[in-house]
């Protein structure tokens, strides 16, 4: 898939940060920064412009125990950009490839495997195949998972107009389209993720991430209602002119509405 430009990871780097469970967070952090050996590898699929890297860096550590980030990305641009805006002193590898041909994904000596925004995207085909590349890459050792910010189907706005429900509905369709990995998982991504993991030996814990978006996040609530009206426009449910009335109605309260979209965190760990 493409369509991912700075400028909207950018926007949506700060309510991410925000909306990100801190517990969840904290766990991961320690996990992946005091492992046995002092140089733990972090793999990021779908790194972009590195946010989920940035994120960890955000709580310091020693220097002798900064892992080495491998970000993972087909987009060239994007990984130019993550590997610019990373600390010079840190170990970074760039590695620009299709999520999908998960055998060469760079998983050897991982610790923990990070995906912020990217689960819901993904299909359960892909995410059986990439547990079982990081079991195999991953035996009698210590590993995780930490997947951030899976939409879970719920957006909620402030103030109401009649067709929510409806454009909500759509777009929860559009969600489970192909976004490059077969039919997507969308909202129930974390239940799938969930169980397949447990299977695999993982205990797991979800905890809600939500964006609680008002006023001053006024750019990034446009750009996100343009985004679902361009998702539902071809939803045979809704007319046109329905969509283009709720279209209105939204972006004349960007500035003084609010809106909550709904997110789920995901955190995986498997001790031999
Ligand atoms: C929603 S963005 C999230 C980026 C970043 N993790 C963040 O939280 O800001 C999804 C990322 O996955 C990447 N991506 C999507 N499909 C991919 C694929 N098939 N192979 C590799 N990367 C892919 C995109 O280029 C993009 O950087």
């Amino acid at each position: 898939m493409t369509g991912f430009s700075v400028d909207w990871l950018n926007l949506r780097e700060a309510a991410d940060r925000q909306a990100r469970n801190s517990e969840l967070l904290r766990v991961a952090t320690t996990f992946a920064f005091s492992g046995v050996d002092s140089q733990a590898v972090v793999v990021d699929l779908g790194a972009g412009t590195g946010s989920t890297y940035r994120t960890f860096g955000q709580r310091r550590f020693p220097a002798e125990f900064a892992p080495t980030w491998r970000f993972v990305d087909n987009d060239r641009g994007l990984l130019g950009e993550a590997a610019r805006r990373a600390d010079q002193n840190h170990l970074i590898e760039t590695y620009e490839l299709d999520l999908n041909q998960v055998a060469q994904l760079p998983l050897i000596a991982v610790r923990l495997i990070t995906a912020s925004a990217l689960f819901d995207l993904v299909s359960a085909p892909f995410i059986d195949r990439l547990i079982a590349e990081v079991d195999a890459a991953s035996a009698g050792r210590p590993v995780g998972i930490y997947a951030a910010l899976n939409y879970d189907g719920s957006t909620c706005w402030d103030p109401v107009h009649p067709f929510d429900q409806q454009v909500l509905e759509a777009f929860n369709e559009d969600q489970t389209t192909d976004k490059g990995f077969g039919p997507a998982l969308g909202p129930d991504a974390c239940n799938y993720v969930k169980q397949a993991l447990e299977q695999a030996g993982f205990g797991v814990q979800l905890a809600a991430s939500p964006w609680q978006l008002e006023g001053k996040d006024a750019q990034l609530v446009a750009e996100l209602i343009q985004g679902i009206g361009s998702a539902v426009q071809s939803c045979p449910e809704l007319v046109r002119e329905d969509i283009a009335d709720w279209l209105a109605f939204r972006l004349a309260h960007v500035a003084t509405g609010s809106c909550t979209v709904g997110h789920t965190d995901l955190l995986a760990i498997r001790e031999p």
